[in-house]
């Protein structure tokens, strides 16, 4: 008598576990049916480059952002100064260097390994043309490599699902240098991904044109959406990420950007947004609602990075980020940003 009473009920309870370790893909259950390739993800540009220097391109550090759910970063590897380690630096190693590739891809495993069910995109600027077999050596001190994924050029990208039950829930690109011989999952990024201009410092003049590879539209593709400001230093004009208006640039900016280029490209919404300032936004509107929107599923408001970070200007102070040398007595001199950021 009380055991049937309570085999319902200890039934019962399963049910919701189930759900979340396999019905859930990237925080939705309408994901799971779908390919990789019908989704959009937020993406942040020079995700490591963190901080309140001028050179930053981001308030928060990456394992703020995968809590935030950015799922895909574009990452810059540099031959470091020091030893064999691939650095993530931004332009040049002197003017803003968070560190080894090792070190954030741990922060990254490490996220992986509390949230089974998550997918994540690495993509590679290989400042240096490195070779593929050092970025794996990044990863396998990261014990990352386990986890990631290999796709082959024009293939069905499998479900979300399919991707999630594999285990190998990262997907890598790199822009050069690619050797799908020796590292067959650090795929050559124009092979499967095509790109929006990124260089852009006009707030009205977002466009959804092809910019690399050149006129070749491939399955997936990344929209780049952040404003440089030009400043005429130096006998040049130098490129620094533009931080004052990143609310407006992030909100009903962004999504007629990516409304527009989904009409440009037949219907087919971005798979990738990238922007600086991930967490600034205006009321609701911010990468995060544009991009569920993008996915036609709910939105839940929630606060991003720790809640207090400023829309406007802010004091340089990040004490984590190393920049120095000539570069940082360019910056004291100067007060404000003067540098060279052109590229992604
Ligand atoms: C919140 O993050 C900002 C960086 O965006 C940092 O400057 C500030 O100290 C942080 N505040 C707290 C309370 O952690
Ligand atoms: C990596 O994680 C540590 C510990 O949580 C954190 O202090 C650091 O800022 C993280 N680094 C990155 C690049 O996310
Ligand atoms: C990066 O380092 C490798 C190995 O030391 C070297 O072969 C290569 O030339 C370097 N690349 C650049 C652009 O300095
Ligand atoms: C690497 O990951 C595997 C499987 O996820 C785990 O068993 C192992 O302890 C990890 N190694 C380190 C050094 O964290
Ligand atoms: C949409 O994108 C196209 C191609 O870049 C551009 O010519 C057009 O001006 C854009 N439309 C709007 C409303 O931004
Ligand atoms: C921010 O936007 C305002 C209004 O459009 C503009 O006047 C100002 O120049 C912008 N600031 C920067 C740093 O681009």
């Amino acid at each position: 008598m009380k055991l049937s009473f309570l085999f319902p009920l200890i039934a019962i309870s399963f049910i919701p576990l189930a759900k979340t370790q396999s019905q859930v893909c990237n925080g939705y259950t309408e994901f799971c049916s779908k390919s990789y390739s019908q989704i959009a993800f937020v993406a942040t540009h020079n995700s490591y480059a963190y901080g309140g220097v001028p050179a930053a391109n981001q308030n928060y550090d990456i394992s703020t952002q995968l809590k935030d759910g950015v799922r895909a970063f574009l990452l810059d590897g540099h031959n470091s100064t020091k030893g064999s380690d691939i650095e993530l630096c931004h332009t040049n190693c002197n003017l803003l260097d968070t560190g080894t590739a090792a070190n954030t891809l741990k922060n990254i495993t490490s996220f992986l390994q509390k949230n089974p069910n998550e997918v994540i995109t690495i993509f590679w600027e290989n400042y240096d043309n490195i070779d593929p077999l050092r970025y794996k050596a990044e990863y396998d001190k990261a014990n990352l490599t386990q986890y990631c994924f290999t796709q082959p050029v024009g293939g069905t990208w499998p479900t979300m699902s399919k991707i999630i039950q594999s285990g190998q829930r990262v997907i890598n690109f790199i822009d050069t240098n690619a050797n799908t011989n020796t590292v067959p999952w650090l795929m050559p990024e124009y092979s499967y991904v095509f790109e929006t201009p990124f260089d852009n410092s006009d707030p009205n003049a977002w466009r959804c044109t092809v910019d690399r590879p050149k006129d070749q539209p491939q399955q997936l593709y990344l929209v780049n959406h952040f404003l440089y400001n030009v400043i005429q230093g130096l006998g040049s004009a130098v490129e620094v990420p533009e931080r004052q208006n990143a609310s407006s640039t992030n909100s009903d900016n962004l999504a007629k950007h990516v409304q527009n280029c989904t009409n440009v490209f037949d219907g087919k919404i971005p798979n990738f947004v990238a922007i600086d300032f991930y967490d600034q936004g205006q009321g609701n509107v911010n990468v995060f609602s544009v991009v569920a929107d993008l996915n036609k599923v709910t939105y839940t408001p929630q606060t991003y990075g720790n809640g207090t970070s400023p829309s406007g200007s802010k004091k340089s102070s990040a004490s984590d980020l190393k920049v120095n040398g000539l570069f940082s007595a360019v910056i004291a001199l100067m007060g404000v940003a003067t540098f060279i950021i052109i590229g992604l």
